[in-house]
């Protein structure tokens, strides 16, 4: 499998496989687990080559410790590509690579979208996110990138980015998936006890709880309960629940019909923090 470093030699292995048929394109930054294999392997089913970057991207980090502690797993990364296709391109630059000595996010207009929930906890996150993204679609051209309803914000910010900027891209949607307990699978798992581990199923049980209650409930009464839930839960300490409509992501006030509806949260386990969503409706 090629592991390649540069934007250089990059070009000449795209190229090729772009003789060959269409490219997808996989945006990672590591520390793989089945949540991105399965980018990998739908990505890998739906084109001829599949481009796998893996790049912790530092200019969407608002707090340095997590960058920092970010997981770093590259040999067991390769590794567990090769099991789904040794034809897999993966592309692990470093830093000056793709920003040169401009370690810089650029400035978008995402219509509100990253002003909610992420971007309203995570500084300029978004931006960072963006340009990143940005820089792989243009720099790899692919005909299809994969992202994970893991990050549901991101997807939406990143179907308005390709909007904004005219890049010919389908943005494939994927669903999320969880450990077997139901927390949403995370590099950032790895860092939690395993007490912890067993207590974060709690954020998922009360995601489908939720979802149960909107069926009935106001939005407003759905979104207290959830904070009472946690009130009472010693070990988790939640940041955020709110139910938004998922197209402009704009927190609800009132249910319309018609209407379609998810409801995110951000939990602290410890100093680990873990994200979620679910479809409510
Ligand atoms: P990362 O967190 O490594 O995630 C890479 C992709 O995998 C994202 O599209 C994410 O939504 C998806 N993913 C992660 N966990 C998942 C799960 N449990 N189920 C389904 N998909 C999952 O997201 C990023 O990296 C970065 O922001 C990136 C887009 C690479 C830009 O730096």
């Amino acid at each position: 499998m090629p592991l390649i470093k540069t934007k250089k030699e990059l070009r000449l292995q795209l190229s090729l496989a772009k003789q060959k048929g269409s490219l997808g394109l996989v945006p990672t930054m590591g520390a793989l687990h089945k949540g991105h294999v399965s980018l990998v392997v739908k990505a890998n089913s739906e084109n001829t080559t599949t481009v796998v970057t893996i790049f912790v991207n530092p200019t969407q980090f608002d707090n340095p410790e997590d960058l920092d502690k970010y997981p770093n797993t590259l040999q067991a990364d390769i590794a567990l590509l090769n099991e789904i296709s040794n034809e897999i391109i993966v592309f692990a630059p470093i830093a000056a690579e793709i920003y040169g000595d401009e370690m810089k996010s650029k400035t978008y207009d995402f219509g509100g979208l990253d002003k909610v929930m992420e971007g309203a906890f995570r500084d300029n996150h978004f931006e960072g996110v963006g340009t990143i993204v940005e820089k792989l679609l243009t720099l790899v051209r692919p005909d299809r990138a994969y992202f994970g309803e893991k990050d549901f914000q991101q997807l939406q910010i990143i179907k308005k980015l390709v909007a904004l900027s005219n890049i010919p891209v389908e943005i494939i949607g994927c669903p999320i998936v969880r450990e077997a307990s139901g927390l949403a699978m995370s590099s950032r798992n790895q860092r939690l006890s395993s007490s912890l581990r067993k207590e974060a199923a709690f954020i998922y049980e009360t995601l489908l709880t939720a979802k149960f209650l909107f069926g009935t409930k106001s939005a407003k009464i759905v979104t207290e309960w959830v904070a009472d839930q946690f009130e009472k839960n010693t070990n988790l300490e939640l940041e955020y629940f709110t139910i938004t409509d998922i197209e402009k992501l704009r927190p609800v006030q009132r249910k319309r019909p018609n209407t379609k509806y998810r409801g995110f949260i951000a939990v602290y386990a410890k100093d680990v923090r873990l994200i979620d969503n679910i479809a409510l409706n």
